[in-house]
């Protein structure tokens, strides 16, 4: 039986230990999304559409699929994607968004990252997703960032196979600021929803996607340009079109 850090974290996790939280001794809310960068073109989003498959059926068939075809996904399936794992349904006021998964307290603490390796019409290369304005912006279109991000991923080489791989990051304020140190379990628990809804709606338009937990976690914060204390990099998923016959 293991004795280390990770009984530890869920023991000091526990209510008894927590004091009050920063919502709690009336400290300002931190903003719903993360502060827009300066740089990078936005590129405006098609509609989501309209799917209506057999969820059953959707279910039945996920599983984890490491293969894909060369074939570029449409830009209106990411944004279907994005809208399914992220998607703003409502703004309630100045306090919290209300998105197409739960999250704890509504505070919805995760960051999207995009890996674009073959998108219609998106240049390939890092982007990041603003949900409240369901918009993508550049990150970089460094030639070799898809290679980084493989190293980074332990080598893992559906990363650079799929047509996308989405990186989901923390921004733990926007968590901790109610809940405390309880609120970094809360992080974890909410890019699981996230990750489910990926691989059901991709499911939906025939692709297939595989999560990713084994990342090297400086490396990958460090490529993204995330502290790796106040943000960092939770999971990763990567996703193309399915071949037929093959995971
Ligand atoms: C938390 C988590 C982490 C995972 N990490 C990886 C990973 O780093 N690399 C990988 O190829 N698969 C990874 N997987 C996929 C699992 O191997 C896969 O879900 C499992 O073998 C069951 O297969 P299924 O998804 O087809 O049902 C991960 C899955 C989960 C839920």
């Amino acid at each position: 039986m293991t004795t280390g850090i990770g009984q530890e974290f869920i023991k000091r996790t526990k209510y008894r230990y927590l004091g009050p939280s920063d919502q709690e001794r009336r400290l300002p809310q931190p903003p719903m999304e993360k502060a827009f960068e300066e740089e990078g073109e936005w590129i405006r989003l098609p509609d989501p559409g309209e799917e209506a498959p057999d969820l059953k059926e959707i279910i039945d068939g996920r599983t984890s699929v490491r293969n894909y075809t060369d074939a570029p996904i449409s830009l209106q399936d990411l944004s279907y994607l994005l809208w399914c794992t992220q998607g703003v349904k409502e703004v309630a006021g100045a306090q919290a968004t209300l998105r197409t998964v739960p999250s704890a307290g509504a505070r919805h603490a995760i960051e999207t990252y995009l890996l674009v390796n073959r998108v219609y019409g998106l240049p390939p290369g890092l982007y990041q997703y603003r949900s409240l304005e369901h918009q993508l912006q550049e990150f970089t279109l460094y030639d070799g960032i898809a290679d980084m991000i493989l190293e980074a991923g332990l080598k893992q080489r559906h990363i650079t196979g799929s047509a996308v791989t989405f990186i989901w990051a923390a921004t733990a304020y926007r968590m901790t600021w109610r809940y405390g140190e309880r609120g970094y379990r809360y992080l974890f628990l909410d890019v699981g929803h996230v990750c489910q809804n990926l691989y059901l709606a991709a499911e939906s338009i025939g692709c297939g996607v595989c999560a990713i937990a084994a990342f090297d976690d400086d490396r990958m914060n460090e490529l993204l340009h995330l502290d790796g204390k106040e943000e960092f990099v939770l999971y990763l998923a990567t996703l193309g079109a399915k071949v037929q016959g093959l995971k």
